[in-house]
This record gives C-alpha cells, sequence and structure tokens, in this order.
C-alpha cells in the first residue's frame, strides 16, 4: 500500500507530541515516501500548521467528541485535528479536506471510526462559532502552553503578546553569501537574472540576503559550488559579534551542523577553528556544510564541558559558545518546539550552559573575547546566565557587541528585524595587569 499523505501527517504530529520526537529528524525521512514536491510541501505544511493550532484544534474536538481517543487509536485523534484543520486553514475544498481525512482513517486501521471522523468534521463545517476562543484558556487563545506563556509573560510584560504572535507566522527565508566563492555583487546579480525576488535589509550586513519568497534552494545559484548557506538573519550576527581575525585560533564549542562555523571562516579564512560538538551524528552534517563551502576546520567530537577530553593547553583568541539551549526564540521556524520543551527542561538546559561557559572559559587567553549565544528568548538561559557568570569570574567583564552595537547584550525577539530570536553577550577575559 502506498503512503497516505494525511495519515502519514497524522503519524507525525502523534510521534512529536505524544512521543517526543523532533520534526526535523522525522518530517525529511517522511517525505521521501512521496515523489511529487507540491505532496512533499503539503505533508509539511500540515505538521507545521497542526502544531501552530493544535490548543484551538483539541477545544473544537473537546466540544463535539465524548471523549479524545487514545492508545492505539491516538494517531487517529491526531488525523481528526488535521482535518479540521483542512477545513479552517488550507484551501483544499471542503469536500475533498472531508473525504480524503476520512478515506486516510483506513490507513490507520481506523475503518471503525470513519463515521465519527465525518461527523465531527461536519459539524465543524456547520458551526463556526465552535472557534470563537475569548472564553477559553489562555494556552488556547494563544496556541502556546501554560509554562511557556507564564515565562513569557513574566519576562516581558510588554511585549509577550507580540513574541506569541510572531511565533504564530511563517520564517522567511535568509541566505548568507559565502564571500570566499562569490562576491555579494555577482551573487544578487545572478538572482536578479534569475528573476528571484530579494532585498538586503541590513545596511551593515550586506551578505544577509532576504529572498521574497521561500523556494526549494538547491534551485538558487551556485548551490553546489557553495555560493551562499541558508542561515537566519539572527545567527548571522554570531560571527560579526565575534570578530574573528585571520591567524587567529578559534574554538567554535557547540558548533554543528555548523551554520557560524563557515560565516566565522568567511569573515576570516586564515584563522584556525577548532570546532566541537557532542553530537558526533550532527558532526557528519558540519563536515558536508563546510566541504561544500570550501572551508576548513579541525572539527572534533567532545564535550565542551569537558576540557580535558580535547583541550591540549593552547589558548584561544576567541570562543564562540552557542550553547544548547531551550530554542524558544525559534518557535516560528520550528513549531514542534513548543509542545516538545517541558518546564523543567528550563532550569536543566540552565545548569548545562553554566556548565560549559564554566569550562571553557579557562581555555581563552588573557584579553581574549568570548561570544555567549543562544536562540532562546528565556532571561535564564540569557540575562541571567550571563549576570550569574560575571558575579562569580572576576577576569571577565563584559564588552561593546560592536562598534554599532554598544550594549553588551542583545535580546532579539522573533520577528524583530524579520530574524529569528536570539541571544547574544560578549566577554573580554581581562588581561593580566
Ligand atoms: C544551538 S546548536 C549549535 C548550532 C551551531 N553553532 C550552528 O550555528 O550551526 C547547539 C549544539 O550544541 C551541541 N552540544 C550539546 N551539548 C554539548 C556539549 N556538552 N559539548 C559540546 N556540544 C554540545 C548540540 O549537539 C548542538 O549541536
Amino acid at each position: 500500500m502506498s503512503a497516505n499523505l494525511r495519515a502519514t501527517a497524522a503519524t507525525l504530529c502523534y510521534q512529536v507530541v505524544d512521543q517526543g520526537k523532533s520534526l526535523s529528524d522525522v518530517l525529511p525521512k517522511a517525505q521521501l515516501l512521496f515523489n511529487n514536491p507540491a505532496d512533499k510541501a503539503l505533508l509539511q505544511e500540515m505538521c507545521f500548521g497542526l502544531m501552530r493550532q493544535l490548543p484551538q484544534l483539541d477545544f473544537v474536538c473537546q466540544q463535539l467528541m465524548s471523549k479524545p481517543l487514545v492508545k492505539q487509536l491516538r494517531p487517529l485523534q491526531f488525523l481528526i485535528y488535521l482535518g479540521i484543520y483542512q477545513l479552517k486553514f488550507l484551501r483544499i475544498p471542503d469536500h475533498a479536506a472531508v473525504g480524503e481525512t476520512v478515506e486516510a482513517a483506513r490507513y490507520l486501521k481506523g475503518q471503525s471510526m470513519t463515521k465519527l471522523i465525518n461527523g465531527v468534521l461536519r459539524s465543524v463545517q456547520r458551526q463556526p462559532e465552535l472557534f470563537e476562543f475569548a472564553d477559553a484558556p489562555l494556552s488556547v487563545q494563544t496556541n502556546h502552553p501554560s509554562w511557556l506563556v507564564q515565562a513569557l509573560q513574566q519576562a516581558y510584560p510588554q511585549q509577550w503578546l507580540e513574541i506569541i504572535a510572531a511565533n504564530q507566522q511563517k520564517a522567511p527565508l535568509w541566505l548568507r553569501v559565502n564571500t570566499k566563492r562569490c562576491s555579494v555583487e555577482k551573487f544578487t546579480a545572478d538572482l536578479t537574472a534569475m528573476e528571484i525576488g530579494f532585498s538586503q535589509p541590513v545596511p551593515e550586513m550586506p551578505q544577509a540576503i532576504l529572498l521574497d519568497k521561500a523556494c526549494d534552494v538547491t534551485i538558487l545559484p551556485g548551490y553546489v559550488w557553495g555560493f551562499f548557506a541558508v542561515q537566519d538573519l539572527a545567527a548571522q550576527y554570531a560571527a560579526k559579534f565575534l570578530a574573528p581575525e585571520n591567524g587567529e585560533f578559534i574554538l567554535d564549542a557547540c558548533c554543528a551542523p555548523g551554520g557560524k562555523t563557515g560565516h566565522l571562516l568567511e569573515l576570516a579564512p586564515e584563522a584556525r577553528v577548532l570546532a566541537l560538538d557532542k553530537d558526533p551524528a550532527r558532526l557528519v552534517r558540519v563536515r558536508e556544510n563546510l566541504a561544500r563551502l570550501g572551508h576548513e576546520a579541525v572539527i572534533k567530537a567532545a564535550d565542551a564541558a569537558e576540557p580535558g577530553q580535547w583541550w591540549d593547553g593552547q589558548l584561544f583568541d576567541r570562543i564562540l559558545l552557542d550553547v544548547p539551549c531551550s530554542a524558544t526564540g525559534v518557535i516560528r521556524r520550528h513549531p514542534d518546539i513548543r509542545w516538545l520543551r517541558k518546564k523543567p527542561d528550563i532550569a536543566a538546559l540552565a545548569l548545562l550552559q553554566q556548565q560549559i561557559l564554566a569550562a571553557v572559559w579557562p581555555t581563552l587567553k588573557p584579553g581574549g573575547v568570548l561570544l555567549y549565544a543562544t536562540c532562546s528568548v528565556l532571561p535564564d538561559e540569557n540575562q541571567l546566565q550571563v549576570q550569574r557568570f560575571l558575579d562569580a569570574q572576576p577576569d571577565a567583564q563584559a564588552i561593546p557587541l560592536s562598534a554599532s552595537h554598544t550594549a553588551s547584550e542583545w535580546q532579539l525577539f522573533p520577528g524583530q528585524a524579520q530574524a529569528d530570536g536570539f541571544f547574544y553577550a560578549k566577554l573580554q577575559k581581562k588581561a593580566i595587569a
């Protein structure tokens, strides 16, 4: 039996929400089951959309079903969410959305459920008032888990609603021109010749290209020759703020999949970079990405928190510490993150970040610079983390991020400057008097 698109989407969403699997892992493999690019795109659209609207889809179901489907019927519950999602959010004719969803139930061993599914979907068609959420809990109104809404409200009493709204948007496609392989002028001329709409909205970052419309990047000019990398604007600030120089010895302590490693080597092609990551499987991507871009670094699988495993005693001039984090700044790009992260994860991640920061600090030379980065918007991982470090480390001082960003820290919110949510802090080891 060939794969069924809606049954596959429902199964993937079930795997994320009930089994804690990441869409970044399971979706690309599932897309291989479909030859047609439109089917691959629709599968992603359905999974992303369901992740974005899950509480409201569930709230509607609660009003139409006496109890949710459980145990081996759970994937069928997600199929019902998907049916409702299609009716409300996709430009699929209603009769096709209902008919195809009911048909998909057969692929999930749900023959006995087709009447129920049909009934729920018909009710949704007939009762638009089901989609009124003004009196629903905040988690339903915002489509975010309660703990995250509370954390955002507490941290950002003025901006939390904007952050939530940005998380519901689709992320744009940003590229970074690989200036080692291609000038910005040539790349933009090639885009123009191919009639691909783009802009360069940040004057201080001309290599950062924002495409008007997302597309298959392998058709863009010079993909195979490594003329560009796909990288959000916010991530492109990392190398800019670290400001590596030729001849320097640089540590990229949590490097995979290597997006920022490549950028460091574009700014300082003669720098020596040691790129570490704890996860050997992710280092395969680093090797592939650096090879495509034409960059070289020493790549090691190691725990950054255990320098005894990987450090030979030679001090680094600069360190990029792009630590593992909650990824709460990139929810618009990875809408499943809000369901994968749980409240206790934040304290555990903050502890891990603290351990890594303390462990790599001795490997930095006096006068050397460390850039701490996360794609989180939560203060425990960001401002509070850095403040705790500065309080405990008398030889550390905060310094301006760059000539134009004179603060020592920057919390970017998702959607701000059309970028992802990111945090940067720049620290210098005081030179010995
Ligand atoms: C935010 S990602 C890094 C993204 C990367 N800098 C880039 O720009 O492509 C964090 C990385 O930290 C790695 N990691 C987690 N714990 C680590 C540890 N103790 N030591 C080194 N790497 C670690 C993860 O495997 C993950 O690849």
